[in-house]
Parts: C-alpha cells; structure tokens; sequence
C-alpha cells in the first residue's frame, strides 16, 4: 500500500494576462486530493471496476509514465477541492496518483518534485487534447508560491522550464518560485465556490474577442501585469496591507474584462468587510473567488451567507506529500 496527497491552488495574480504572456502567480491551499494504491484480484477506482478510457490522467501515469504492467490495482481517491472550480484538482489528481505510484513502486527512491510537476503536466495536456499551461500541476507539486511567465521574472527563483507542443505550435513556460517571510503564514485564504463550473475555454475566447473589437480592453491586461508585480513584491516583503490592495486592484480589471459575474460579485462584497482584499481567482464566469484576511471564520460565514460554499486555507500550503508506504 502507498498514498500520496497533493493540494490544490488558486491563482493570487494574472489570469486571463497570463494568456498574452504576461505571469501569472498561483498559491498552493491546503485542501487537496489524496491518493491510496493497493494490490488487488482486479483493477478497481472507488470501489467500481477501473475503465482507463474514462480516467485519461491515471491512465497516462501508468502506461506512458511508469509503463506499468505489474499486479492489478485497487485506487482510492479522497477529494476535498471542488471540481470545475478553478482549484486544480486534476492536477492535484495527477500528482497524488503519480506520487502514490511511485512510492508504491520504488519506496526507497526520494520524490522530486519538479519531475513530479512535467509528469503531471503530461498528463493533463494528454487528457485535455494537447493545451495545458503547467500552472496547475506545478504548484501543486512544489507548493507555496509559483510565478509561470513566458520568460524569467524578475524578484523571482528559477526552479525550471517547460515546454508542450500544442495544436497551435511550441509553447515555453518558465516555472519561478517566490520566496516569502515565514510571518505571511499567518494570514489565512478563503475561496468562495459560486457552485456554478468556471468555464476557462469560454472565458479565454471572450476576453480575446473583448480586446479584438475594444482594443482599450488591452489596457485592462497590461494593468493586471502591474498589479502582478506590486503583488509580487509584497509577497517578497510579507506586507499583507500591500497584497489585499493589488488584489482588490486585480479584481477591478477583471471586473472591466467582463469576465466577473453576479454570483462572483455578490462574494467578493460579502468578504470585503472583514479582508484585506478579495478578488475573483481563475476564469471567471463562475468558479470561486478569494479572499485574503486574519478572520477566516467571519470571511467564511459571509461568504456562506451570500450564497457561496467556503474553504479556509492558511496563505501558502506545502507541496506534495507521500502519506504512507
Ligand atoms: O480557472 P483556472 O484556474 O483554470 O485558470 C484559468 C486561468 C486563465 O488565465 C484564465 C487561463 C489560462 O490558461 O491561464
């Protein structure tokens, strides 16, 4: 038997900016998945008998990654993230189910993580038809704070580059890691889930459509850019006040980007009063917001109010983790 946890994220700065190659900056939280393997007579997931063709990310780890053909497995998945949500799930999938794996395989062998995060981000490009930006997987494979950018970013640490060729040609990432204060772990996180799938494929064409027939929407994303770097620096300097400022300011431009809706903004308001900034996180068009404040239980009652289904996470949760061998 193994098991591995991987936590999920949410993006602090960047989304939809990121898209035209300006960074983007993720957080790890502390829900995540885990996942248990064991010997067993058959191949079981969840108590069901396992169908690869329906579990694209499992099935790449164990035939294309490890190249498995040994004694059939029985899987066990415990979720605690919403799906749709702009959480990461799958990725978080991927890299419990690829720790696991390996722990189970060759226990002896210590994780990297980096390698973890390209197996990962193989996997969700295979199952999502070739496009994955590796944001997802290498924040849950590293942890805290991960900056990815077209190209090196300043008041950064370097951890690797990646590339996927996609249907529409190369792409090159470079996957950067922000080294904070210990003292920011005192600030706490809460997502609010809308309930309603955040459908990123849609909200990408809208803002390209957006800024093709109002090119002045292209101010929007270069001002995000900014705003990614003041966050940047206050993450560096553990100024909170700072942080809660760009995000509020984040929110704004994605306001202006069209992509916020009434359920988002009905969180974000509900949050306010007790935050040092909120924002919508991720796509938009649904999935979550966040809110970043030293009173999680009243952000989290708020947002339970306004209609929104919390989670509280401390600001910036380890990577992943083997749980058992
Ligand atoms: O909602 P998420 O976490 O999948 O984030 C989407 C982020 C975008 O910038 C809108 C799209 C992208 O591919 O980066």
């Amino acid at each position: 038997m193994a098991s591995a946890f991987a936590p999920g994220k949410c993006i602090l700065f960047g989304e939809h900016a990121v898209v035209f190659g300006h960074p983007a900056v993720a957080v790890a939280i502390d829900q995540g998945v885990e996942v248990s393997i064991s010997e067993s007579p058959s191949w079981m997931l969840e108590g069901s008998p396992f169908e690869p063709s329906r579990h694209p990310h499992i099935s790449h780890i164990i035939q294309n990654v490890f190249g498995y053909d040994g004694h059939p497995l029985n899987i066990e998945v415990k979720s605690e993230l919403f799906s749709a949500a702009g959480m990461g799930s799958s990725a978080a999938l991927s890299n419990a189910f690829g720790a696991a794996l390996h722990a189970f395989l060759d226990p002896s062998e210590p994780l990297v993580p980096i390698e973890l995060a390209k197996m990962a981000h193989s996997a969700e490009a295979t199952a999502q038809k070739g496009r994955a930006s590796p944001t997802d997987t290498a924040t849950s494979a590293l942890g805290g704070f991960v900056v990815v950018s077209g190209g090196r970013v300043e008041g950064t640490r370097h951890v690797f580059d990646t590339s996927l060729v996609t249907p529409e040609g190369k792409r090159d990432w470079s996957v950067n890691a922000v080294d904070v204060p210990e003292s920011i772990g005192d600030a706490w996180l809460v997502l609010g889930f809308t309930g309603e799938g955040s459908p990123t494929g849609r909200m990408v064409a809208k803002v390209a459509k957006l800024v093709s027939s109002v090119p002045e929407r292209m101010m929007d994303l270069e001002a995000i850019a900014n705003i990614t770097n003041a966050g940047l620096t206050a993450l560096s300097a553990g100024n909170l006040e700072a942080l809660g400022i760009a995000m509020d300011a984040c929110h704004e431009r994605l306001r202006s980007l069209e992509v916020s809706n009434h359920k988002l903004e009905r969180l974000v308001e509900a949050s306010r009063p007790h935050s040092l900034g909120a924002k919508l996180t991720g796509a938009g068009g649904g999935g979550c917001m966040v809110a970043l404040t030293d009173n999680p239980s009243r952000v989290s009652e708020a947002i339970e109010v306004a209609g929104g289904k919390p989670l509280a996470s401390k600001l910036g949760a380890s990577g992943v983790t083997i749980t058992g061998e």
